[in-house]
């Protein structure tokens, strides 16, 4: 899982390379490497780390000049992180080279194949098989050498390709794995996301499944894979560079959790009117007939998007009646209850391209389920898959760990299951309103919510900056919550840190309650506040240090807690929204305290192209 770039155009690559991998290193920051080409010879240059070591590397072994390139930065996923494994990669000899994002399924066949016809491999990467492939099958055409050995792959893959025959060529393909044509004045960009071309040019066309770009000096050619020639339909996009620049912030991680107010105000506009939800981009897939069929739903998602899937059953729940089960990608794709077309599969997704989920969507679709795909990511492959799609509008994310893209879904969900509602015409208006109230409300509400409590949680991390356990303690939708504060902890500072449903730390985790150890108490549903409220005098009364997130006139709460954080009081359906930002600011700063890098986590990558 990485991300890769290309630039050909008649300024100098380098600096241009480096810049979009910057922007796509929360792809994958274990290794880096650039190709270029003077028109003449190719050079690559290649390092272990972050871009910074690559750029190290540049200035003591300078390439020659050259106008057009291809890069790439690496999460290691065959072969450890080292300069050999790292990409750009070659055959046997330089001829072809190699980028690559994805996973060649049927590498070992293929190299097994290839070492019998005399080939000799140098890395443990599945990648390693395409330059060998390029060589064998070579037809003196890069474009048409591409084409020939594409059917021999397996997997998911984005390529980007050089060659020594014709250096001043590059030739690209997307085959379930995301990769951006960019247009420039007289240049042309590749890359794996948009943000990363945003800088440059807003001119964008995403390379279809199937599709081989060719880009010379003057000309970009794009093919099917039969030869056939297609007119790309280049387009604006809607992100500008603004929405990538840190602007005054220390991190990206801060900024987005600080962008929330906005990126909710842009998921809701246009979607809550006076006479309810409208969601026309449904419209045509899911008429009321086609509502009607459901008699299930099943939400589909990996890590953070599973957290917020589960807030999502229960207004689905609520608001429909329908039973919901929500199932983590990476299981659902070997274990899932019966499926047919009367249940649909929710897929929810940030980037839109996490592997798991979308093996997951063919699973759903193998058993005829109809799907509905949640991301972040317009023309990612999940919502070019799915039967429908609905987008939040969250705005690039590019801190790993995610936040505004998880409040979100959230809201996107709860847009979803009213206007479901709605159309079926469940449930008592008067109810549905007050959530729609509710939601109208919501983005100045998170927006009092970042005012009450950034101080507050900066001062607290730094309390608790030699603890290596945590504890998050709630119920109902708090412990559905503590579990995605528990695990931005653990991402983000590094701490062991556990969620539990307050009633069942009698049951056995008691006994890991030590004097001193911090507990994270979230009681912001009413229904449930005085049983919370009894647990956490449970924790107290074995000396834990409990920090209590309530909202605001819940007074009870400072009597048996250390510390209160008081957050606006809204709709239960809409507390995870507000007590998510005190717990990823918590996260935020406690990883920043300890001196972690908190926007690239060790071990970690954004986008997981690889089950
Ligand atoms: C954690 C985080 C991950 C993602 C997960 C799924 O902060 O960001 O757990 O939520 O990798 O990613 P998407 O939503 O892109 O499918």
């Amino acid at each position: 899982m990485s991300g890769i770039v290309g630039f050909l155009g008649n300024r100098s690559a380098v600096p241009i390379l480096l810049d979009c991998l910057d922007t796509l290193d929360y792809r994958g920051y274990d290794s880096a490497g650039i190709a270029v080409s003077d028109s003449h010879n190719i050079e690559i240059r290649k390092a272990v780390g972050r871009i910074k070591d690559l750029r190290t590397l540049l200035l003591r072994e300078p390439v020659k000049q050259g106008t057009l390139g291809i890069g790439h930065t690496r999460w290691a996923t065959h072969g450890t992180p080292s300069a050999t494994n790292s990409h750009p990669l070659t055959g046997c000899d330089h001829r072809f080279v190699v980028v690559h994002n994805g996973i060649i399924e049927n590498y070992p066949q293929l190299r097994r194949t290839l070492v019998k016809q005399g080939h000799t491999f140098k890395t443990e990467t599945d990648t390693e098989v395409i330059p060998h492939l390029l060589e064998e099958y070579d037809t003196g055409d890069l474009e048409a050498t591409v084409q020939h050995i594409l059917p021999m792959l397996k997997g998911s893959f984005a390529l980007a390709i050089m060659s020594e025959a014709q250096p001043d060529m590059i030739v690209a393909v997307s085959q379930d794995n995301p990769l951006v044509l960019g247009l420039g004045r007289r240049e042309a960009f590749l890359a794996s996301d948009i943000p990363a071309l945003l800088p440059y040019t807003r001119q964008i066309y995403p390379i279809k499944n199937g599709e081989i770009a060719t880009l010379t000096p003057g000309k970009i050619t794009i093919k099917h894979m039969d030869g056939t020639v297609v007119e790309p339909g280049y387009s604006l996009a809607d992100e500008t560079v603004y929405d990538v620049l840190l602007h005054e912030y220390e991190h990206y991680m801060l900024k987005e959790i600080c962008d929330q107010p906005k990126a909710l105000e842009d998921t809701l506009a246009g979607r809550l009117k006076p006479e309810g939800v409208q969601l026309p981009e449904l419209e045509a897939v899911w008429t009321t007939e086609a509502l009607k069929n459901l008699r299930k739903i099943d939400i589909v998602a990996s890590g953070t998007s599973n957290h917020a899937g589960i807030i999502g059953k229960k207004a689905f729940e609520q608001l429909l009646g329908l039973p919901v089960e929500v199932t983590y990608s990476s299981e659902f794709i070997h274990e899932h209850a019966a499926l047919d077309d009367r249940t649909l599969v929710i897929l929810l997704s940030q980037s839109g391209e996490t592997a798991d989920t979308l093996s997951a969507l063919r699973e759903a679709k193998k058993w005829g389920c109809p799907t509905l795909a949640i991301t972040n990511t317009a023309g990612s492959t999940i919502s070019r898959k799915a039967d429908s799609t609905l987008l939040t509008k969250a705005g690039p994310e590019l801190a790993v760990a995610s936040t505004k893209a998880y409040t979100s879904q959230i809201a996107a969900m709860l847009l979803l299951s009213v206007w479901m509602a709605q159309k079926l015409e469940l449930g008592d208006v008067e109810k549905r309103q007050e959530l729609l109230d509710a939601l109208a409300r919501l983005p100045r509400d998170v927006d009092s919510t970042l005012i009450m409590t950034q101080d507050a949680i900066d001062q607290f991390a730094q309390l608790i900056d030699d603890q290596e356990h945590l504890f998050l303690i709630g119920r109902g939708l708090d412990y559905v919550l503590a579990l995605e504060g528990a695990l931005k902890m653990q991402e983000v500072a590094y701490i062991h840190a556990d969620a539990y449903a307050a009633g069942e730390m009698k049951h056995g985790t008691m006994a890991l309650i030590t004097p001193g150890v911090p507990v994270i108490a979230l009681a912001t549903q009413g229904h449930v506040f005085d049983k919370t409220v009894s647990n956490i005098k449970e924790v107290k009364a074995r000396d834990a240090f409990v920090v209590g997130i309530t909202r605001v006139g819940d007074d009870l709460l400072a009597e048996e807690a250390d510390e209160v954080m008081y957050i606006p009081d809204t709709h239960p359906l809409l507390m995870p929204i507000l007590a998510a930002i005190p717990l990823q600011l918590l996260a935020y700063y406690s990883g920043k305290v300890r001196g972690h890098d908190v926007d690239r986590p060790r071990n970690l990558a954004k986008s997981l192209t690889v089950e």
